[in-house]
């Protein structure tokens, strides 16, 4: 749709912190009815997990928040999705650097850091809870409903005619 705006969440595997982006961020974009100005995707700069569902513990987590992320399958970023997506977020300084080195000359601009949309500015990275605890996917759950909040302001902000 001319007038949509596109958002890709972005993180290392794909697996954790991107597909549950998706998922709370879709939520959110559905309760305020902008499911059809707002596409929503996510993937991964790595390739490990392509094709594979999200880990159970984030689809556990999410599921608990009334958050459906089971159906999603890891893909890996590629250079299309600079030229079709109007956000493109990192969770952790790292993705947001894999970001910045890929991105072509003629679609700057768009790459930013999740956290830079949350009110609470102290904390700047999601970091990856894939070799921790159940804990670290509750903590995510967290920060992502924070700076999903913030993110949808953000696009009000730019489009008010949404
Ligand atoms: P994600 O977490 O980037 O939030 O999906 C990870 C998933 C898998 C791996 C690392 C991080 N891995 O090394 O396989």
């Amino acid at each position: 749709m001319e007038n949509q705006v596109s958002v890709l969440f972005v993180c290392l595997g794909n697996i954790c912190r991107s597909p549950t982006s998706e998922g709370v961020f879709r939520n959110l974009v559905e309760s305020q009815a902008l499911d059809f100005e707002i596409h929503v995707d996510s993937a991964g700069t790595a390739g490990y997990h392509i094709g594979q569902p999200p880990d159970s513990r984030a689809i556990a987590a999410a599921a608990k928040r009334g958050v459906s992320i089971s159906h999603l399958r890891a893909r890996r970023l590629n250079r299309r999705d600079y030229e079709k997506f109007d956000y493109i977020i990192g969770m952790d300084l790292f993705n947001y650097q894999d970001l910045v080195s890929m991105e072509p000359r003629d679609y700057k601009g768009k790459v930013c850091l999740f956290m830079d949309f949350a009110s609470d500015r102290d904390l700047q990275e999601i970091p990856d809870p894939y070799y921790g605890g159940h804990d670290g996917f509750e903590r995510v759950l967290d920060m992502i409903e924070a700076a999903s909040l913030g993110l949808i302001e953000d696009i009000r902000k730019h489009r008010p005619n949404l």
